[in-house]
């Protein structure tokens, strides 16, 4: 890393501190730069719907490939194919790529709803998306 680019990073870090620093947590997340961002207006953002519906697909596609296999992305027994329903809230963070954070509703086999805390990574530079956890909600926040 030059020097210069050292500099306007401290410099940035140096601004983020002084923005940040009068106001209360609820603007933290929208103000620090590579932290993470709430993604406003969740249930009417068709991407990050689509996102969501990926997870689940993808999810319910690992665990039919794991099938006998006690590993599993998410750490305690879900029942599946799991259907999307909606993602509930979301964040986003820049970071080799986009990182996004969903909570997701899905119905599960039995007709029952559920939610799920999914991480999901897109790379477009490669044309890469990876799921990288997706797990159930111990007490659901709606
Ligand atoms: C899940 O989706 C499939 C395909 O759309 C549908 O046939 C099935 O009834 C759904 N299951 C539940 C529990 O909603």
């Amino acid at each position: 890393m030059s020097k210069v680019s050292l500099i306007r990073l401290s410099l940035l870090g140096f601004l983020v501190i002084a923005v940040v620093t009068p106001s209360a947590n609820a603007t933290r997340k929208s103000v620090v730069l590579g932290g993470e961002a709430d993604i406003p207006n969740v249930q009417t953002n068709i991407e990050i719907q689509e996102l969501g519906r990926y997870c689940v697909e993808q999810f319910n596609l690992m665990e039919e490939s794991e099938q006998g296999n006690a590993e599993s992305i998410a750490d305690t027994a879900v029942l599946n194919p799991l259907n999307f329903s909606r993602v509930v809230s979301a964040q986003k963070q820049v970071v080799a790529g986009l990182k996004y954070d969903l909570r997701i509703e899905v119905i599960q086999p039995d007709g029952t709803s559920r939610m799920f805390d999914s991480v999901v990574i897109i790379q477009p530079w490669l044309h890469s998306k990876k799921l990288l956890g997706f797990t159930p909600v111990a007490t659901p926040v709606y």
